[in-house]
């Protein structure tokens, strides 16, 4: 007996500290120690011995016990001992790695020229508006002295909603001076940007969906003299004070009279260049004084009050100031393209 003790004892020891997982080192204490174990198998042969032996056995087998125990303990710190290490090892932080840049956006460059637009109506008094794009035919066209044999409502130019044609996607921001006599008390000094849809092809001066300003100015006395004024300032703010115009007579069905605003082409100076297609013009917007027709429809008496009324487009707007020469750049988010800005 005394030799398969030491067996056991040698074996153990010697399996105990070769092993590398907690889990082998706990199997290897099932094996010796556990109630099927070898030592304990052992044991249950004591009662064989004869009285002097038993005790020195028994004494030799817990010692034997004790120490397997003990080189399991010691292997059991060693591993996590090593486990911990390799943690730390796999886990270092190196403060001194620059770290991963966060793209950071900004505003887009038609947002910008908005912006800008948007502090001098504000500054001149003006309330800024919101209005749907999903728009009843009757404030985009109707109220708007449009009727209904109108070239605008051919299902070919406008993106109907129903079958009735009463529901669409408003073609231009126009539909907000309803809104806006409709709801406000007078006077009235409004600004409403937003998109306007229109069945376009794209290309480099088109698109299905674009963005526009309207103004609107409603009081007593507003004369066309007011809407010269006001626009001249505004425009001035925006390509420079030296900026030449000139109104040119028009026709809007909800402006009486209605004109169109042109600036000089600041490229050529007026002479002509690709810029203004050799106009030496460049229009920016239309405009005009509000309808009677279209005031009373509101319930203002066009004897006691005037108005006027203008819509520009956005993106021409931030092509021009950003000298982008191709509107469908302005619209298809490309970073490398809007990075620039
Ligand atoms: N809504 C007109 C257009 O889209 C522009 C306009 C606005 C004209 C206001 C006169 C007054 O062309």
């Amino acid at each position: 007996m005394k030799e398969q003790l030491e067996a056991i004892h040698k074996s153990a020891l010697e399996s105990v500290s070769e092993t590398k997982a907690a889990t082998d080192l706990e199997a290897l204490r099932v094996k010796y120690l556990g109630k099927k174990g070898e030592l304990t198998g052992l044991l249950k042969q004591m009662g064989g011995l004869s009285a002097e032996l038993r005790p020195i056995m028994g004494q030799m087998a817990n010692d034997v016990r004790a120490a397997v125990e003990k080189a399991i303990d010691e292997q059991s710190a060693i591993l996590e001992r090593r486990a911990m290490e390799q943690r730390l090892a796999s886990e270092t932080l190196d403060v001194t790695i620059p770290g991963k840049k966060l793209r950071m956006g900004h505003k887009h460059p038609m947002y910008s020229v908005l912006d800008e637009i948007k502090d001098i109506f504000i500054g001149m008094g003006f309330e800024i508006l919101d209005g749907p794009e999903v728009e009843l035919a009757d404030y985009n066209f109707t109220k708007l002295n449009t009727p209904d044999d109108h070239p605008a409502r051919e299902w070919s130019d406008t993106f109907y909603l129903t079958e009735d044609s009463n529901v669409l996607l408003r073609t231009q921001t126009s539909s907000m001076q309803i809104r806006a006599m409709e709801t406000r008390s007078l006077p009235i000094r409004v600004m409403s940007p937003g998109r306007v849809y229109r069945k376009d092809e794209v290309d480099a001066t088109h698109s299905p969906m674009f963005h526009q300003i309207e103004g609107l100015v409603v009081d007593q006395g507003i004369t066309m003299g007011d809407l010269k004024g006001t626009l001249n300032a505004v425009i001035r703010k925006i390509y420079g004070e030296n900026t030449v115009t000139r109104f040119r007579p028009h026709h809007f069905p909800f402006t009486e009279p209605s004109c169109e605003m042109d600036i000089q082409c600041h490229k050529c100076g007026g002479v002509g260049c690709p810029t203004c297609k050799g106009e030496g013009w460049i229009e920016v917007l239309g405009a005009g004084m509000v309808h009677p027709k279209v005031l009373r429809g509101c319930g203002i008496d066009p004897d006691v009050y005037s108005g006027f009324a203008f819509g520009m487009g956005l993106e021409r707007l931030a092509l021009g100031q950003y000298k982008i020469s191709d509107m469908r750049l302005i619209f298809e988010n490309d970073v490398r393209f809007l990075e620039q800005f």
